[in-house]
C-alpha cells in the first residue's frame, strides 16, 4: 500500500459525520461486559452479539470503521460470509487490535507497558489478507502518587512508535492510542499535564521511527477530572481543555483525532465530543472511536436474548446517530428524549 492509500484510508475513517466503533474487547474484557448482563461469554454468543452490531441497518451512515478482535476477524456471519466481508459490503472499514495487552512494567510499581511487538510483522501480513485495513494499539498511563514516571511514558511511546511503523510497512493505518486513565482522585489540571507529557513523548517517538503522520490517527483520552476527584469539570471546560492540550501537542498533519470514551457515560461522552466540534477551529477532524459509550445501551437491550435483536439494534443505531450529530456540533440532549423505539432508520 502506498502512502497515498494510507492517507485515504485514514481520511475515510474520519469522514464527516462518521466515527469508529471499537468492538475489539479481548476475551477477558468481553467476559466482563457479558457478566454485567448475565450472559455467558461463549464463542457463539460473542459472534451473535458482534454480528448484531455490524448488521444494524443504517448504522453505516455514522460508522466508518470497526475495530475487531483477532477471533472476530476469523468468524463467519450466519449467512456464511466472514464478518469483515459483512462490514465491507456496508462500506465499513474493518480494523484489528494488535496489542497483547498492558502488563506490569518491571521496576515501575503501579505502571504498565503494552506488549505485542514480537512477531507483529507476520501477524500484520495475515491480518491484511483477512481484510483489515487499519490497526489499533492501546498504551495505558495511570495517574497516582508520583506516577506516571517518565520511564513509563517513554517505554509506552517507544512501543507505540514501533507498532505504528510496522503497521504502515504492512499497509495498515495505525491508530495510536495512549490512554491516560480517568481512574483516580486527580484534578483536570493534572490530567492535562500528564496527557501533554504523554502526547509530546509519543509524537517525538513517531518522528524518530519515521512514521508518516498523515497516515495515522490519534486515539486519546479527553481531558477530564479524575473519576474520584471531588470537583468535576463541566462539559464546556472539558471541551476547551481538551482542545487546548491537543493543539499544543498534536501535529496539524494528523488527519483525525478519534477519542476513546474510557468509562464516561454514553450521553456525557457524546456531549463532550459535541462541545468540541461546536468550538471547532482545529486542523484535524474531531471524531470518536468509542467502545463502551457506543455499546452499553445495546448490551443491556440485548441481554443475551435473540428475540431482543430489534431493540438492541435500535439502541445501537440511536447512539451511533447521536455521535454522528456530535461530529457537527448538532447533538442536543433532546435527541436522548426521543423514544428510541420510534426512531426512523435511514
Ligand atoms: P472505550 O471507548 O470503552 O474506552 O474503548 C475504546 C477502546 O478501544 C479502548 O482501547
Amino acid at each position: 500500500m502506498s502512502v497515498a492509500d494510507l492517507v485515504s484510508t485514514a481520511e475515510a475513517l474520519v469522514a464527516k459525520g462518521k466515527g469508529i466503533l471499537a468492538a475489539d474487547e479481548s476475551a477477558p474484557t468481553i467476559k466482563k461486559r457479558f457478566d454485567s448482563i448475565g450472559v455467558d461469554s461463549t464463542e457463539d454468543n460473542r459472534r451473535f452479539y458482534r454480528e448484531l452490531l455490524f448488521t444494524t441497518e443504517g448504522a453505516s451512515n455514522f460508522i466508518s470503521g470497526v475495530i475487531l478482535f483477532d477471533e472476530t476477524l476469523r468468524q463467519l456471519a450466519g449467512d456464511g460470509r466472514s464478518l469483515s466481508e459483512v462490514l465491507l459490503s456496508e462500506g465499513i472499514i474493518p480494523g484489528i487490535k494488535v496489542d497483547a495487552g498492558a502488563k506490569d512494567l518491571a521496576g515501575f510499581p503501579g505502571e504498565k507497558v503494552t506488549e505485542g511487538l514480537d512477531g507483529l510483522r507476520d501477524r500484520y501480513a495475515e491480518y491484511r489478507e483477512l481484510g483489515a485495513r487499519f490497526a489499533k494499539w492501546r498504551a495505558v498511563i495511570t495517574i497516582g502518587d508520583a506516577i506516571p514516571t517518565s520511564g513509563c511514558i517513554q517505554a509506552n511511546a517507544h512501543a507505540l512508535a514501533r507498532y505504528a511503523a510496522l503497521a504502515q510497512e504492512a499497509g495498515l493505518v495505525p491508530i495510536v492510542e495512549p490512554e491516560v486513565l480517568m481512574d483516580g482522585y486527580h484534578t483536570i489540571e493534572r490530567c492535562a499535564e500528564v496527557t501533554t507529557a504523554t502526547l509530546d513523548a509519543v509524537y517525538k517517538e513517531l518522528a524518530e521511527s519515521r512514521v508518516v503522520i498523515e497516515g495515522t490517527l490519534l486515539k486519546p483520552n479527553m481531558i477530564l477530572s479524575g473519576k474520584s476527584c471531588s470537583t468535576q469539570a463541566g462539559v464546556q471546560q472539558v471541551a476547551e481543555e481538551t482542545i487546548r492540550v491537543l493543539k499544543g501537542s498534536v501535529p496539524a498533519a494528523v488527519p483525525g483525532i478519534v477519542f476513546l470514551s474510557g468509562g464516561q457515560s454514553p450521553e456525557v461522552a457524546t456531549a463532550h465530543l459535541n462541545a468540541m466540534n461546536a468550538i471547532g477551529g482545529v486542523p484535524w477532524e474531531l471524531s470518536f472511536s468509542f467502545g463502551r459509550a457506543l455499546q452499553e445501551t445495546t448490551l443491556k437491550a440485548w441481554g443475551g436474548n435473540p428475540s431482543n435483536l430489534d431493540n438492541a439494534q435500535q439502541a445501537f443505531y440511536h447512539r451511533a446517530k447521536c455521535n454522528g450529530a456530535a461530529r457537527f456540533g448538532d447533538y442536543s440532549d433532546k435527541m436522548e428524549n426521543t423514544e428510541v423505539n420510534s426512531e426512523v432508520r435511514g
